[in-house]
């Protein structure tokens, strides 16, 4: 005997049509296709048919929860949709309520101040160098003509590791000790040991000195070191190049001035004054009334240097320096204290 389900699915469909809620609808899902369901029964029923008629019945049978799962599907949806439109007073949109406000972070004012440096000095055809931050006695001190019981030492107050611990980090290197470096000087030498001048690079990063902090002092900081080996380089073209960076950096016509100083991995040595950015020169309190500013080392490559380095100073002469990068960007952010930099006070980084 042939069996036929359409009617039983008929039934079905028209209950689902007219549940009027999500309930009674499940209510509806269940009595037909649950576990105890009516068809669910028929499809379990399936085995005592006559085996002719069973792959016919089950086919039927599977047609028909699929019909029955399609009109639950298409009723749930109605349903939804009219709950939707009957709560709809309660979700009215108001186009004119103010918008909710983004929030946007913003560059920290050293790496501000590390882009516009690199900018200016890529312009005028340098590239940047890196040296790591740990480094070894040999490259931060000896091979920039400090050895050992060098009285120079002094200049700059060492935090010195334990080597085992760095040398783990570091493995391959000429000296045993290590120290987290005092200044950004030790990238000359790396460079130098990697590539032929002529040469023309900035090397910015993150130096360390064991020292007490305080509004102009802090127990790491950042330096941009610049070096440029070539055949014929002078005082002149360094003076030039560095009034020209300072000129672009703070947007006003600087006029720099250097004073014989002394360091041991130039000769000679300066230390070098900038027109004052706040009085322009005229002279005011930030300046001691002087309209100079002190800003940073410099000199001519020391032979010793090259010799450590394997260039050949008879050939070669450069010129080196090493700028305070959060000094410029007090200066050129008017921030008269430089721990400012480092807390992480979203009330002060939020106005760059
Ligand atoms: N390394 C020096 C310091 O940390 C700064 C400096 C002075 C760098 C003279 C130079 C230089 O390259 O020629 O105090």
């Amino acid at each position: 005997m042939q069996r036929d389900f359409s009617e039983l699915e008929q039934e079905a469909k028209n209950a689902i049509k007219t549940a009027q809620t999500p309930k009674e609808l499940e209510a509806v899902l269940r009595l037909y296709t649950g576990k105890e369901g009516k068809i669910t029964r028929e499809i379990q029923a399936i085995p005592t048919l006559a085996v002719s008629e069973r792959a016919e019945a089950g086919s039927a049978l599977n047609t028909a929860k699929i019909q029955i799962a399609k009109a639950y599907a298409e009723r749930q949806d109605e349903l939804k949709q009219r709950a939707q439109k009957e709560s709809g007073a309660e979700e009215f949109l108001d186009v004119t309520a103010p918008g909710k406000k983004i929030e946007y972070g913003s560059l920290h004012p050293l790496t501000l101040v590390q882009r516009v440096c690199g900018e200016i000095f890529g312009s005028m055809g340098f590239s940047i160098a890196q040296g790591p931050e740990i480094e070894t006695e040999w490259y931060n001190f000896d091979a920039l003509n400090i050895p050992a019981d060098h009285p120079a030492r002094d200049m700059w107050d060492t935090f010195w590791l334990k080597s085992e611990e760095a040398k783990s980090q570091r493995p391959k290197t000429k000296n045993p000790r290590f120290l987290l470096r005092t200044h950004t000087s030790p990238v000359q030498i790396r460079y130098l040991e990697t590539h032929t001048p002529p040469v023309r690079i900035i090397a910015p990063g993150r130096v360390f000195r064991y020292e007490a902090t305080d509004a102009n002092h802090q127990i790491n900081f950042y330096q941009l070191e610049g070096l440029v080996v070539d055949k014929d380089i002078s005082v002149a073209n360094f003076s030039a190049i560095i009034q020209e960076f300072f000129k672009r950096f703070f947007g006003f016509p600087v006029t720099v001035r250097l004073r014989p100083s002394y360091f041991p991995f130039t000769e000679p040595s300066f230390e070098v004054d900038m027109t004052c950015v706040v009085c322009k020169g005229k002279g005011c309190a930030s300046c001691s009334h002087s309209g100079w500013l002190e800003i940073m080392g410099a000199g001519m490559v020391h032979p010793r240097v090259f010799n450590a380095t394997g260039v050949d100073p008879a050939k070669w002469q450069g010129f080196a320096f090493g700028i305070g990068l959060d000094r410029l960007a007090m200066m050129k952010y008017k921030i008269n204290d430089i721990r400012l930099l480092y807390e992480g006070d979203l009330r002060f980084l939020r106005q760059f």
